[in-house]
């Protein structure tokens, strides 16, 4: 890490202000990568899921108004537009919408026994019984029995549920998650006490629900330790956010000839964009490759770096293979040539902590939908000199200064980026959700994920035929899984009849799944409120898939 630090050091000396290097910082030839550590060991991640609690630095709310904008700020909103924050609210941190999450619950205390999970009760199992049983696995339990998945479980109402006459076991989570009943409760509070639109009135219900959307602005500051709620962009997801930094940031930027760097493993919405901004503008599309266990493979990644590459975008965690970027490298080495990385944290922000001031990155980009809260809504966060400097990229009301048919002069970020009505209902079911898991802990989550993991991947082990795609050490929620003779949808299909859901296809990761031969798995994918009674269901289901 010191190495980086030096590195880093001398070669932004010429830092600019945002802190992404100067063109001028961009060494002529750039370090081979034998010049950097490549052990995990060495750079310890801040996010590994077996990480103790994050080593990363406490970013303190700021203590001006949330949102960043005071409601007297003349000359961020020269017009009055925006009535934000009372001065008692500031310090509560608390928002309007009554996101109620279940603080303090007791999600530490010892783990229920075995037979008191609820699909193992009476009747319940019918069905399950004549499944041949799974070995039981030893070594598994620290991690697993400190975490009271059971009281966890209790929040979500739609884990309650049966499907097709068996208890819902969700394993889709990587597509999307469950809420907890506080994220429901905020968002339907919101509606049913706080609705009116936002930043453009002066009546007290408007205030009221301005007050919610950048409360909700201020704590997803604080989920990702961004230093300032103006660094948050709230937009529908992480699709749309990938595809603002293109089109705003790429056009401005990146030119004929110019490269953007990604990976072989990443969502097409991390793939999309680029081409679409590369066909724009004449730049090319460039893609480190991975190793048979779906691992970058670093040293190339470093060796496409070059005085062309204007972008680095990568994925922290590959949705279908779960292979865990090393961000923290890839963000060291990228910045050692000069360029900005961005991280589509989609898949990593549910399960790990994430620290955008640590980490050092210049873009990240989560959804709320895959964090325990609403569709519709998620989150850029950009280095403030970044987004200051880039220009709009869709046109609208709230986003202005001035509008005269002549020339209109736009808001400083993150309005600038806000045209028309957000999803202010959802900004606040977000607030809700990141309180949700940040009162569970990120680093509890992700030690008990790691170990429910590995649990899952060995189960599996004895399914005959069983190959599982994307087997990196570093791997995070993901099990994707072809088995010989079978079609993927099949046996989706034959888990859904157990009651479990799970998805078969291309998880929008095509180019990734052919590296491995494969056009499509069936991707188990679990969350902090999954068990490993659940895994032994869905081992139990797979074997008998065998006998079928
Ligand atoms: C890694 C990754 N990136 C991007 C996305 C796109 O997210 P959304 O559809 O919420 O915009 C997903 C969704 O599965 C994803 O897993």
């Amino acid at each position: 890490m010191d190495l980086i630090a030096q590195l880093a050091k001398e070669i932004f000396a010429d830092q600019s202000p945002g802190g992404t290097p100067s063109a001028g910082s961009r060494p002529a030839s750039g370090p081979g990568i034998s010049d950097y550590p490549t052990d995990a060991q060495e750079i310890a991640p801040p996010v590994h899921p077996a990480a103790p609690v994050a080593s990363s630095p406490t970013i303190q709310p700021v203590e001006s108004a949330s949102g960043g904008h005071a409601a007297s700020s003349e000359e961020a909103y020269p017009f009055g537009e925006p009535r934000c924050y009372r001065n008692d609210d500031q310090s509560s941190g608390k928002n309007a919408g009554g996101s109620s999450s279940s603080a303090a619950l007791p999600y530490t205390s010892t783990a229920l026994p075995d037979s008191d999970f609820y699909f193992l009760r009476g009747n319940e199992v019918s069905g399950l019984s004549s499944l041949p049983s799974v070995p039981s696995r030893a070594g598994h339990g620290a991690a697993l029995s400190a975490f009271d998945v059971e009281s966890i479980r209790a929040d979500f109402p739609a884990l309650q549920q049966k499907m097709n006459g068996k208890p819902l076991i969700f394993l889709d989570n990587a597509a999307t998650t469950q809420k907890p009943q506080a994220v429901i409760d905020a968002t339907s509070q919101f509606y049913s006490r706080d609705n009116a639109n936002i930043h453009r009135a002066a009546y007290e219900l408007a205030e009221r629900a301005t007050r919610a959307f950048e409360g909700a602005r201020e704590k997803v500051k604080n989920f990702i330790g961004a230093a300032d709620a103006k660094e948050i962009v709230f937009l529908r997801g992480t699709t749309e956010a990938i595809n603002l930094v293109a089109q705003s940031y790429g056009r401005k930027n990146i030119g004929a000839g110019d490269e953007i760097l990604i990976t072989t493993i990443e969502h097409h919405a991390n793939i999309v964009p680029w081409q679409i901004l590369a066909e724009q503008t004449g730049a090319v599309l460039r893609v480190a490759p991975v190793n048979d266990r779906g691992e970058l493979i670093l040293d190339q990644f470093a060796s496409l770096l070059s005085g062309r590459t204007k972008l680095v975008s990568v994925g922290h965690v590959a949705n279908s293979l779960g292979t865990i970027n090393p961000i923290e490298q890839i963000i060291a080495i990228s910045h050692a040539y000069g360029v900005p990385v961005l991280v589509d944290a989609a898949q990593s922000t549910p399960h790990m902590p994430v620290n955008v001031t640590a980490l050092d990155v210049d873009f990240l980009v989560f959804s709320g939908h895959k964090v325990f809260g609403p569709t519709g809504i998620g989150a850029l966060y950009g280095k403030s000199a970044l987004l200051e400097a880039m220009p709009p990229w869709q046109g609208g009301g709230h986003m202005i200064r001035n509008v005269t048919f002549a020339k209109t002069t736009y808001q400083n970020a993150p309005e600038k980026f806000e045209a028309g009505t957000p999803d202010i209902a959802g900004a606040v079911g977000l607030g809700a959700a990141v309180d949700y898991l940040q009162n569970i802990g990120l680093a509890p989550i992700a030690a008990y994920e790691h170990e429910l993991l590995a649990y899952a991947t060995e189960a599996l082990q004895s399914i005959k035929g069983l190959r599982l795609i994307g087997t990196a050490a570093n791997k995070a929620s993901v099990l994707s899984l072809v088995i010989a003779g079978h079609e993927p949808e099949k046996i989706a299909e034959h888990l859904d009849q157990q009651g479990i859901a799970a998805r078969a296809g291309h998880h929008c990761a095509q180019p990734a799944l052919r590296r491995f031969g494969v056009e499509k798995t069936v991707r188990a994918s679990l969350a902090f409120y999954n068990t490993k009674q659940e895994v032994d269901v869905l081992a139990r289901a797979l074997h008998q898939l065998k006998k079928a």
